[in-house]
């Protein structure tokens, strides 16, 4: 099976607001298998360096605040295909263009509220997972799922 690894951030809105079981389900639900996690209060430096593409951007500032004002629970997860369809499984990044049945879709508003965050590339994810996480931190297991799903 080819199987790829994706960046998943549950944020400091979602995790407050006690999105974290739910979002793990849809995950787990559709067949992905989480690889690591941990809860995290991200530095700003952290942060900053997270968002570097979107430096120029007026909401950069806001964003790293956000961001920043809680523990974000940072996740990894892995099977086929698990960059794009993540992205999916989380909606639009804007909620109000997100369809029912996405995280964002069902549980968000305000595009600077919207609850998770996901890789949008290969490359990017590549980069986010040794962000924020250590390879030792990388759990290599089978899941049973996996014989039935793929
Ligand atoms: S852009 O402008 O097209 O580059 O932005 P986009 O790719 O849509 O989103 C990149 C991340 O910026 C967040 N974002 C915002 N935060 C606060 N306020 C506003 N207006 C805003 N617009 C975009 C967006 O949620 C993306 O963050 P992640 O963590 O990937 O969801």
């Amino acid at each position: 099976m080819s199987s790829e690894q994706t960046f998943i951030a549950i944020k400091p809105d979602g995790v407050q607001r006690g999105l974290i079981g739910p979002i793990i389900s849809r995950f787990e639900n559709r067949g992905f298998k989480l690889v690591a996690i941990k809860l995290m209060t991200a530095s700003k430096e952290h942060l900053e360096n997270h968002y570097s593409d979107l430096s120029e951007k007026p909401f950069f500032k806001g964003l790293v605040a956000y961001m920043g004002s809680g523990p974000i629970c940072a996740m990894v997860w892995e099977g086929r295909d698990a960059v794009k369809t993540g992205r999916a499984i989380l909606g639009a990044t804007n909620p109000l263009a997100s369809a029912p049945g996405t995280i964002r879709g069902d549980y968000a508003i305000d595009v600077g509220r919207n609850v998770c965050h996901g890789s949008d590339a290969v490359d990017s994810a590549k980069k986010e997972i040794a962000l924020w996480f250590k390879p030792e931190e990388l759990n290599s297991w089978k899941s049973a799922q996996f014989d039935w799903i793929y």
